[in-house]
C-alpha cells in the first residue's frame, strides 16, 4: 500500500512517474536513474531548468519523508520486494533472460565459492565504508546475488538509453574507450581496472588497445571477482592470459609506482564516498608511468542533479546508493588538477555518464 502511495506521490510530482513503476535496483537504481527519468527532465523540462544547488535536493519536506519512510526495514523490504519481481517481469519482456541466467549461475555456485576462496587475500582488510548496504543488497558488494546480478543490471538499465538495445550497455563502454583513444598517446602495454568489478569494463581494454600485453584488475568483492574470472573460461587464451585480477582496495592497491600506462575507473565514484574517489585518483597517479592516461567514467552529476529534484527519486536512490550526495561533491576534473594530472578530454558515453581522461604530465616524478 505504502508503495502505492510513493508511486502515487510520484506521479503526482508529474516527473518520472516511468522511473517508479520500472527503475529501482537493486544495482540498477542509479543507472535507471540516470537513464529513463533522466532522458525525461533533460528532454521535456530540464533544457530551462535551474539546476538545484548540491546537496539542496535532499532538503526538502517531501523528500525527508520519503527517506523516513523508506528507512523502515518492513517498507523497505516490501519496497523492493515488489521491485525486484517487476524488474525481473521487465527483464524477460526485453528478451532477457533473466531467470535462466540466474539459475545457471547459481548452478555454478560451488566453482565460484572456490574461486572466491582462491582470490581472497586475507591481508586485505575491508574498509569501513565499504560495508554500506548499497544497491538495497543488505550485504551490499559483498553477496552473490549483487555479484550475479551485475551484467543483468547492466544491461537492463542502460538499454533505455539505445532504444531498449540489450548490448546499450557495451555500446556506452564503447563510446567511453572511444573517447580515452582519442587522447591516449602511443601503445599502452600495461594496465589496471580500479574497481573492476565482474568485469564489464576491463575485458573492454584489451579490445580497443591489443598492444596491452597485461592488464590487472582490482576489486575488494571476492565475489564479483569470482564472476570476472570465470568468465575467462569463456576467452581464448591468447585473451584471458593478459589479465589478471587480484584482491584489494583501488586506493591502495600496492601495485609498483610509474608501472602503469592506463588506468581506468568504470562506475566506481558514484558508489564510493568522496575521500575515497580522490584516493583513488591519487592512486592512480601514483601507478602511472609519466607520460599515462587515467580514464574515469561515471554518472553524469549534471543529469543527476536534474534528477534528484524529484524526492521520490531522490529518497529511493538514498536508500541504494548511501555515497550520492559525496558522488554529487565529487568535481573530477578539479580533483585530477590539484593532483598533478592534465585533464585531457571531457566527453558523454551516453547521455547520463561522464568520460574525464588525464594525462600524467611527461616530466612528472616517476
Ligand atoms: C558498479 S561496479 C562497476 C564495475 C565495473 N567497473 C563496470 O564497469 O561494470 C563498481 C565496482 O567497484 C568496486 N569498488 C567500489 N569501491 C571500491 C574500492 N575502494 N576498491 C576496490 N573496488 C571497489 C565494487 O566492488 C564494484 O565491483
Amino acid at each position: 500500500m505504502l508503495f502505492s502511495l510513493c508511486f502515487a506521490l510520484v506521479a503526482g510530482s508529474g516527473e518520472a512517474f516511468s522511473l517508479s513503476g520500472s527503475s529501482m535496483r537493486a544495482s540498477g537504481l542509479t543507472m535507471v536513474a540516470s537513464t529513463e527519468a533522466a532522458s525525461v527532465a533533460l528532454t521535456s523540462s530540464g533544457a530551462n531548468k535551474v539546476v538545484p544547488q548540491e546537496g539542496t535536493m535532499m532538503s526538502s519536506p517531501a523528500f525527508k519523508i520519503l527517506d523516513f519512510l523508506f528507512g523502515i526495514p518492513i517498507v523497505h523490504d516490501v519496497m523492493f520486494g515488489v521491485y525486484r519481481k517487476q524488474i525481473v517481469e521487465k527483464a524477460e519482456k526485453m528478451g532477457l533472460a533473466w531467470t535462466d541466467f540466474m539459475d545457471d549461475q547459481w548452478s555454478n555456485l560451488d566453482e565460484l565459492r572456490a574461486t572466491a576462496e582462491e582470490l581472497t587475500d586475507p591481508a586485505v582488510e575491508i574498509p569501513k565504508y565499504y560495508y554500506a548496504p548499497i544497491h538495497a543488497y543488505k550485504d551490499g558488494n559483498l553477496c552473490w546475488e549483487s555479484a550475479m546480478e551485475e551484467d543483468l543490471w547492466s544491461k537492463l538499465m542502460i538499454a533505455p538509453l539505445y532504444d531498449n538495445a540489450l548490448d546499450g550497455d557495451v555500446q556506452m563502454r564503447q563510446q567511453w574507450l572511444k573517447i580515452t583513444g582519442d587522447v591516449v598517446e602511443g601503445e599502452p602495454k600495461k594496465a589496471t581496472d580500479l574497481g573492476c568489478g565482474t568485469g564489464l569494463s576491463m575485458y573492454m581494454l584489451d579490445s580497443k588497445w591489443p598492444s596491452l600485453e597485461s592488464i590487472q584488475g582490482v576489486d575488494l568483492s571476492t565475489y564479483k571477482l569470482a564472476i570476472a574470472e570465470d568468465k575467462k573460461t569463456m576467452m581464448s587464451s591468447s585473451k584471458s592470459n593478459k589479465y589478471n585480477l587480484f584482491h584489494g582496495a583501488a586506493e591502495d592497491t600496492g601495485i609498483e609506482s610509474s608501472s602503469q600506462d592506463l588506468v581506468s575507473m568504470c562506475l566506481v565514484a558514484h558508489e564510493s564516498p568522496k575521500w575515497v574517489s580522490e584516493s583513488i585518483f591519487n592512486e592512480a597517479y601514483r601507478i602511472l608511468k609519466p607520460g599515462g592516461s587515467f580514464t574515469l567514467m561515471d554518472l553524469d552529476k549534471e543529469n543527476l542533479e536534474v534528477l534528484l529534484e524529484n524526492p521520490f527519486v531522490a529518497a529511493i536512490y538514498k536508500q541504494t546508493e548511501p555515497y550520492m550526495s559525496e558522488f554529487l561533491a565529487l568535481s573530477p576534473s578539479e580533483s585530477l588538477s590539484e593532483i598533478g594530472f592534465e585533464v585531457t578530454s571531457v566527453g558523454q558515453a551516453s547521455r547520463s555518464h561522464r568520460v574525464y581522461v588525464a594525462r600524467k604530465p611527461v616530466d612528472a616524478a616517476a
